[in-house]
C-alpha cells in the first residue's frame, strides 16, 4: 500500500457550469490532484476542454491540475497545456510519434510528464519511455466518455508495469482511470497503482465527499 495515496476526482463528471465550485468541493474533501480531460473529437469520439478551460481551473485550483490528453497529435499540442499551468500532462503512447522529445519537452516547460495506453495497447508499448516520465496512466477503459465499466485485465497491466519499473530501477507513480470505486480502487492498488482517477463514483454519487473518502477507506481496509 502506497503511504501517499493520491485520488484525482475527474471533472469530466461535474456539471460543466460550476467547474470552479466542484473543484473547490472535491479539495475540500481531500482531492490530491485535479483530472482534466482534454479531448479532440478525433483521437475519441467525444468533444471537451482545451487550454483555456485549464487557465481558468488554474486560477482557483489548490491542488496541481493532472491534463490528460486524449489528443491526435499531442506532439504538436502539448505545450499548450504546459503553457496554460498543467501541472502533469500526460499523452497517449498512441496518438504520440516523437514520444521522447514531447515527454521531455513537457518537462523542460516545467510540468511533470506522463505517459498513457488504451485497453487494447500492450505495456511493452511504452517500455523505450518508461525511464524518462513522472507517470503512467493504464486507461481502464477505452478513452472518451466517464462511466464506462472496468476493463478487468488492467489490474494484470497496472502490475506489468510495476514490474518493468522495479526492474529499471525507478518509481513513477502509477495512475488508473476509468470505472474506478469503492470496489475496483484496492484491486487496482494491490496491483502497484498509487494514484486513482474517478469521475462517475464521485460526481454521481449522492454525497461526493463520502464517495472520495469511501475510495480512500476501501484501499486502506483492503491493505491493513
Ligand atoms: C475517460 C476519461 C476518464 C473519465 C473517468 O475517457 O479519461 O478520466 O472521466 O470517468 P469514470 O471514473 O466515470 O470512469
Ligand atoms: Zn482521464
Amino acid at each position: 500500500m502506497p503511504n501517499d495515496l493520491f485520488i484525482a476526482p475527474s471533472i469530466l463528471s461535474a456539471d460543466f457550469t460550476r467547474l470552479a465550485e466542484a473543484t473547490a468541493m472535491v479539495e475540500e474533501a481531500g482531492a490530491d490532484l485535479i483530472h482534466l480531460d482534454v479531448m479532440d473529437g478525433h483521437f475519441v469520439p467525444n468533444l471537451t476542454i482545451g487550454p483555456p478551460i485549464v487557465k481558468a481551473l488554474k486560477r482557483v485550483a489548490q491542488r496541481p491540475l493532472d491534463v490528460h490528453l486524449m489528443v491526435a497529435d499531442p506532439d504538436r499540442t502539448a505545450a499548450w497545456y504546459v503553457d496554460a499551468g498543467a501541472d502533469l500532462v500526460t499523452i497517449h503512447i498512441e496518438a504520440s510519434t516523437h514520444t521522447h522529445r514531447t515527454l521531455s519537452a513537457i518537462r523542460a516547460g516545467g510540468a511533470k510528464a506522463g505517459i498513457t495506453l488504451n485497453p487494447g495497447t500492450p505495456a511493452s508499448a511504452i517500455a523505450e519511455v518508461l525511464p524518462f516520465v513522472d507517470l503512467v496512466l493504464v486507461m481502464s477503459v477505452n478513452p472518451g466518455f466517464g462511466g464506462q465499466s472496468f476493463i478487468e485485465t488492467s489490474v494484470a497491466k497496472v502490475a506489468e508495469i510495476r514490474g518493468m519499473c522495479r526492474k529499471l530501477g525507478i518509481e513513477p507513480r502509477i495512475e488508473v482511470d476509468g470505472g474506478i470505486d469503492a470496489l475496483t480502487a484496492p484491486r487496482v492498488v494491490r496491483a502497484g497503482a498509487d494514484t486513482l482517477v474517478a469521475g462517475n463514483a464521485i460526481f454521481c454519487a449522492d454525497d461526493p465527499v463520502a464517495a472520495i473518502q469511501g475510495i480512500r477507506r476501501s484501499v486502506l481496509a483492503e491493505m491493513v
